[in-house]
């Protein structure tokens, strides 16, 4: 397995739209593999393709406490939602930056696991705002995306800053 880079706003590269998967061969095993080693390493609860720069429509995440629930979302689809809450969230690419987002409350979801068979899950809390999260990933959204673009310019700069600062 191998650590892979993680792409940091406003990295250009975090705006491409990821397409759909149709190959479930050892090349997407791999990949599976080291994002989750990525994901656990960083340490973060969810990581889209789209920010280690691969732009396929696969998102992982772990929300579990004891991070032994790793999950699988390839192409997947919100097919209904309701209700609204709202959670700060971070990002790994967007490092040191929490803000709130308002999101749906519960969703339910169509997506396919790592082997290529379908599957559907209903989620709430927690497992719902990743879920949401990463997807905005894949379509090229990051979450600072909700802000006032005031407050957006802002954490443009701070990330600036704390860059130089890791760099001197
Ligand atoms: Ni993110």
């Amino acid at each position: 397995m191998a650590k892979l880079t993680i792409l940091e706003f406003p990295d250009p590269r975090l705006r491409n739209k990821a397409v759909p998967i149709t190959q479930f061969d050892q090349r997407l095993q791999t990949l599976i593999d080291d994002m989750f080693e990525t994901m656990y390493e960083a340490p973060g609860i969810g990581l889209a393709a789209t920010q280690v720069n691969v732009h396929e429509q696969l998102l992982i995440l772990d929300v579990s406490e004891g991070k032994d629930q790793p999950m699988v979302f390839v192409n997947p689809e919100i097919i209904a939602r309701d209700g609204e809450q709202v959670y700060q969230e971070g990002c790994l690419s967007v490092p040191g930056i929490y803000a709130d987002v308002t999101r749906a409350n519960q969703i339910r979801v169509k997506a396919l696991n790592r082997k290529g068979e379908a599957f559907e899950i209903e989620a709430d809390g927690l497992l719902a705002i990743c879920i949401q999260h990463e997807m905005d990933h894949l379509a090229g959204k990051v979450f600072v995306d909700y802000l006032s673009p005031l407050k957006r310019d802002m954490v443009r700069k701070k990330l600036e800053k704390n860059r130089k600062f890791r760099a001197a």
